[in-house]
């Protein structure tokens, strides 16, 4: 951080905190629910879209991303449903450049990847630092038995961004039963192609609901087939990052094991939704409806701004300990539960 940035984020607020004292860097933005794959581990076979009139504007987005950033926000991605699906996204991109100077060090996206080969080059041009992609198999028939879309423009699209200079991630989520025979295959595949490799754990969050435990690929199962044929080093060290990265014959793989080691003790994150609901955690079933206070916030005045800070002060703190500590809840309140919304991956971004 130059000496310049440094003054200013003094100048300003200090960054929210939780109840259990982790402080919030990082923001996810949800910037459309909708997606053009559909995907068994995310999205509804039937998907009820937000209604385009109920989505934030680039205008109130921006705002609040100002907002959040003059609050201790370093790192914001964006996310969907599928980001490149929304119009202006690459406009936003280039507009939160200026944020750079109130502190924000890093701006990134999650995509499936099929819209890549055609904006990559226009995303790196509008300052996005780095792309996070989904790839859950190599086999073009079980690639299309999970998402519904075809292989091929993915694999252009990786390349694509390759070209454009960024750095990249690639996501994996593993279902018991389904792919976890992809392990090896994407492991070769990620090391010809010299791209960051992540294994994800199947998170409860997919639309149908149909997630039960012994539909995971737990992490060890992960490393014992790793092992099998690679030489695994151990871990090296977390710190708020959701994967656990090890060295496999010399090159970082990430493991990303909420069920089985959540990263929660560490979070640092926060996610605003693509209608403006505020979440505190991946796995709140409840979010914090921003919508009216952005656009005070937009009017402008130092009293919507106090107010947005207290509203959120008091929201953030409350941030339940984790993934583990929300379940249990959920459990010992079933009938509680039920009639609470159910949020799937495509609504939150991940
Ligand atoms: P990096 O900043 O590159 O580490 O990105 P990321 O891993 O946070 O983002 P990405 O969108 O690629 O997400 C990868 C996986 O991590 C997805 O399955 C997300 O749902 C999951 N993930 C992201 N944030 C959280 C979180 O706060 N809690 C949990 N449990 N999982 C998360
Ligand atoms: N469990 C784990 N990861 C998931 N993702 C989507 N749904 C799930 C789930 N149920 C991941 C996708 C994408 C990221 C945003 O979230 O791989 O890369
Ligand atoms: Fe779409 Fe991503 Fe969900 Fe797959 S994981 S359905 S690509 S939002």
């Amino acid at each position: 951080m130059n000496s310049m940035t440094t003054l200013q984020r003094d100048n300003l607020f200090p960054a929210f905190q939780d109840q259990f004292g982790r402080e919030k860097r990082k923001l996810r933005i949800s910037v459309t629910d909708r997606c053009n794959f559909k995907c068994v581990y995310c999205m509804p076979e039937h998907p009820e879209w937000m209604k385009k009139h109920d989505l934030l504007s680039f205008e109130e987005l921006f705002s609040f991303c100002e907002f959040m950033v003059k609050h201790g926000i370093e790192q914001i991605r964006i996310t969907g449903g599928e980001p490149l699906m929304r119009c202006g996204v690459v406009h936003f991109v280039a507009q939160l450049q200026v944020l750079r100077a109130y502190g924000l060090k890093r701006i990134s996206m999650t995509t499936n990847g099929h819209y890549l080969k055609q904006y990559a080059s226009a995303l790196k041009q509008a300052g996005l630092d780095d792309v996070n992609i989904s790839l859950d198999s190599l086999d073009p028939v079980q690639f299309f038995e999970l998402t519904k879309k075809h292989l091929e423009p993915v694999l252009e699209g990786i390349q694509a961004a390759q070209q454009a200079g960024f750095k990249i991630k690639i996501n994996a989520v593993l279902i018991k039963g389904f792919n976890e025979k992809q392990i090896l295959p994407l492991s070769y595949w990620a090391k010809t192609v010299n791209v960051e490799l992540r294994f994800i754990e199947f998170m409860p969050l997919d639309g149908d609901q149909n997630w039960t435990k012994d539909s995971i690929v737990s992490e060890q199962e992960i490393l014992d087939e790793l092992a099998s044929v690679f030489e695994v080093n151990t871990l090296q060290g977390q710190g708020a990052h959701p994967a656990r990265t090890y060295t496999v014959d010399g090159m970082p793989i990430g493991i990303i094991s909420t069920i089985t080691n959540s990263f929660c003790g560490t979070c640092d994150r926060l996610r605003l939704n693509a209608q403006g609901e505020f979440f505190n955690c991946l796995f709140s079933t409840q979010g914090m409806p921003l919508k009216q206070h952005l656009q005070q916030l937009m009017k402008g005045g130092i009293r919507s701004d106090t107010e947005l800070k207290t509203v959120l002060n008091s929201y953030i703190w409350s941030k339940e300990r984790g993934f583990h500590a929300i379940q249990e809840k959920q459990n010992s309140h079933q009938n509680l539960s039920q009639n609470s919304k159910k949020i799937s991956m495509h609504m939150i971004g991940g």
